[in-house]
């Protein structure tokens, strides 16, 4: 059995993609379950918490990480044999995720196309069930493996058992930091199955043929119009989640004319861009951190700190309470507050 490198004091700056700057108390990539398993040992020894780390995209370090943080690199695809023109796809925890939406569309495995070009990688997309452009991951989902960091046994959990909600799942809830996912899942179809109702999407496509192709490399570009790319202004996507309200509440608001989407259950979600955007905030800096100027809801960090980075959001959730009597919920996890 090859020995684990596992590393004191690691920087996790290139590991965050807004590029904060911190440092994991131990830090160590695994490319198995095998040296998962080795990890979880040696935080065991050493009664280190375990923090995995996925593509770093939804992730605040806002100080330091105690304990060990592991990077779960593990990679490859499977598909069963297809029936009634679904295939189910298994993929590592360690693929990216928008690799893994051009692969499928090149295979003819479809219903990713409207989550093209987000960030980060598989495993990491059940625990906020990502989504854009009217699509969720909880739509395709099947199942998932992870190992229980407590007791090193594998488990695998289905939909249901998931607990999947808009930006939530089980793993920001009562499974809060309690496993490592290593496989996911998902049920895709050989026929397109074309989801074009998101506004912004339907008007981009115009009357054209909505293939996944197409729709795949149209949501590329409205992202790539909107959204400002990592590498070169670091940011981890929405910074709050668009609060869903009462329609007692919306009626209140609608005299701003504010963008509105119902929900399934009677309630409406709000866009939580506009309501900042309505606050002065898009395009302004403080410091080295800045809202962007294309999208109200994204964070820019220049060079910041997390503790500034977390003002500013402060300054921005205090302003929509103060306008619209809304509290803002950060969508991005919090790690390095303890
Ligand atoms: N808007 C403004 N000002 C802005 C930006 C947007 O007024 O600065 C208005 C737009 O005019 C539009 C509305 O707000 O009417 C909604 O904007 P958009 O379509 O860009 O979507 P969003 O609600 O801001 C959500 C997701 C995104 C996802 C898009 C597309 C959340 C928290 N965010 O953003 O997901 O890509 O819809 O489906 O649900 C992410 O989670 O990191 C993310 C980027």
């Amino acid at each position: 059995m090859s020995s684990l490198d596992i590393q004191a004091q690691a920087s996790l700056q290139d590991l965050n993609s807004l590029a904060l700057p911190a440092s994991a108390e131990y830090f160590c990539a695994v490319t198995s379950v095998e040296e998962i398993q080795q990890a979880l040992a040696f935080a065991k020894a050493n009664s280190l918490q375990v923090t995995p780390l996925g593509g770093g995209s939804n992730m605040v370090m806002a100080g330091d990480i105690k304990g060990l943080v592991v990077q779960l690199n593990l990679r490859g695809i499977s598909s069963a044999a297809a029936k009634n023109n679904q295939v189910e796809v298994t993929f590592a925890a360690g693929e990216n995720w928008h690799q893994m939406v051009q692969h499928c569309i090149q295979q003819g495995w479809y219903g990713l196309e409207n989550l093209s070009l987000i960030p980060g990688n598989m495993g990491a997309a059940p625990i906020q069930n990502i989504g854009a452009y009217g699509v969720e991951l909880c739509d395709l989902f099947v199942s998932l493996q992870a190992i229980d960091i407590g007791t090193g046994e594998t488990v695998e959990l289905d939909r249901e058992q998931c607990e999947f909600g808009y930006r939530d799942s089980i793993f920001k809830q009562a499974y809060r930091d309690r496993f490592l996912i290593t496989h996911v899942c998902l049920r895709l179809f050989q026929h397109p199955q074309p989801r074009i109702e998101y506004p912004a999407l339907a008007e981009a496509l115009g009357d054209r043929t909505p293939t996944p192709e197409l729709i795949g490399e149209t949501v590329c570009r409205i992202r790539q119009q909107k959204l400002p790319d990592p590498v070169q202004l670091p940011n981890v996507g929405s910074f709050f989640k668009n609060p869903i309200l009462p329609e007692s509440a919306l009626k209140r608001l609608q005299s701003d004319r504010a963008p509105h989407y119902p929900q399934a259950d009677g309630r409406y979600k709000v866009a939580a861009a506009w309501l900042i955007d309505q606050c002065g905030f898009r395009g302004l800096s403080r410091g080295a951190v800045s809202v962007h100027e294309h999208q109200a809801l994204v964070l820019v960090n220049n060079g910041g700190t997390g503790a500034e980075l977390m003002a500013l959001a402060a300054e921005i959730q205090n302003a929509v309470a103060a306008k619209f009597g809304i509290e803002l919920e950060i969508e991005p996890r919090l790690y390095g507050t303890e």
